[in-house]
């Protein structure tokens, strides 16, 4: 018997008398250690099957003296005496009993990992965090619960909404399934796949020559790494420029092809009439002002725009313009503070900057910027929250030497 360790067990039925069986869970959980606190029931809709009757879910704060995978294997043996039956993943259950956090070491074992991947990403787990144990640290992030928010149930209109509570709103940008997955298991609002991919991933000058098969091809990926996420995706240069139909028939691909949330252009008035068709057929569309990389051609080289008192007008009467025309949202890139915040005033849509200072209702970086995966880009809007290169350069090479050394592989790590 060791030490005795807090935990905060979850319970979540929708089949049969789903108040007995949570009285049911409660009462054996009661014979494994001693219940702290209960949260309040809540109702809560299925998430990733939607075509099943909705759930009720309930948290024990409890502390006993099994550890982890002996808890498990006895909430195991509880769900199997209340009646739980095997059926598709994700699907109905008579009980499902998770443990979401321990006071003890992370656990990472094959059927169990505490805390669990995508705990932040569920809007009543962290409910039931906050109300349980919201002083406690999150075990893999260190963040505390209390401030931890979610981006499970984002939909265009939250864009709104949290311009208006004052609450900024974090994007990052994503191009593939690994990096996705760990997206997924944050508190980032949005997603973009933007299509610098052109840069970061195909090597490019620019984004030129990024098309919408690419496009596709990568928001595919992203959107089954991070499935319950907002997702933008990039149109392409010449995807939607030329005319409403190509925009509407390019962007109509995207999101069937992709299951993205709502797309991005890049342009002001030039483009007022493919953003009125396209929110007129239901598809959100996200605007980008300032620095467009599309137009990097014309502009003849990475330049803060809207310096001039000419160009900052243009500018804002072009954000005017999109929030007029339904855009749900508007990233700012390179451009001076003081227009930024001018645009974010004027615009019901909030106005997401990179590179526009602090006075915006949101902040978009590209991820391998701000991990810190290339050494040699630093431009002054980024910051770099991790060092990457480095990380990865180690492991590279410590990699090469232990196979030159024959420390790899080990006898631990050898079939016999
Ligand atoms: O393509 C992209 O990543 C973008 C961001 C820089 C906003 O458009």
């Amino acid at each position: 018997m060791q030490q005795p360790t807090e935990y905060i067990i979850v319970l979540g039925t929708n089949v049969g008398d789903r108040q007995a069986n949570l009285d049911q869970a409660i009462a054996g959980i009661a014979a494994l250690g001693e219940i702290l606190q209960k949260s309040q029931v809540l109702e809560t809709l299925p998430i990733l099957i939607r075509a099943q009757g909705r759930f009720l879910n309930q948290g024990l704060r409890v502390v006993s003296r099994l550890n982890p995978p002996e808890l498990l294997d006895a909430l195991l043996a509880l769900e199997a005496r209340i009646g739980r039956q095997k059926r598709i993943k994700n699907g109905p259950r008579e009980i499902d009993i998770d443990i979401v956090w321990s006071s003890a070491e992370p656990v990472n074992l094959p059927n169990l990992r505490i805390p669990h991947p995508y705990n932040r990403a569920r809007e009543w787990i962290r409910q039931i965090m906050n109300e349980l144990k919201s002083d406690a640290a999150d075990s893999e992030t260190g963040v505390v619960w209390s401030r931890i928010r979610g981006n499970a149930l984002m939909n265009i209109h939250d864009f709104a909404k949290k311009k208006l509570a004052g609450e900024k709103i974090s994007v990052v940008t994503c191009y593939d399934h690994a990096f996705a997955r760990l997206v997924a298991r944050t508190s980032i609002d949005a997603i973009l796949v933007g299509d610098s991919l052109g840069n970061v991933i195909q090597g490019g000058a620019n984004t030129l020559g990024v098309t919408v098969d690419d496009m596709i091809y990568h928001a595919r990926a992203v959107r089954r790494g991070a499935p319950q996420a907002f997702i933008v995706v990039d149109m392409p240069f010449m995807s939607y420029q030329m005319s409403v139909e190509k925009a509407l028939e390019n962007a109509g691909r995207i999101i069937k092809e992709t299951g993205a949330d709502a797309v991005k252009l890049e342009g002001g008035s030039a483009i007022l009439p493919q953003v009125r068709a396209l929110v007129a057929a239901g598809i959100p569309v996200m605007g980008h002002l300032g620095f467009t990389p599309q137009s990097l051609l014309a502009f003849g080289g990475y330049k803060v725009q809207g310096k001039t008192d000419a160009a900052a007008e243009t500018l804002l009467s072009d954000a005017e313009a999109l929030n007029s025309a339904g855009a749900f949202a508007v990233v700012l890139e390179m451009v001076p503070a003081p227009l930024a915040e001018k645009v974010s005033k004027a615009c019901t849509m909030p106005a997401i900057g990179i590179g526009a200072g602090a006075a915006v209702d949101g902040q978009v970086l590209v991820i391998t910027d701000l991990l810190g995966m290339d050494p040699d880009f630093a431009p002054r809007f980024v910051r770099k929250y991790a060092n990457l290169s480095q990380d990865i350069l180690k492991a590279l090479e410590g990699y090469a030497a232990d196979v030159r050394d024959t420390k790899f592989p080990s006898d631990k790590e050898t079939f016999h």
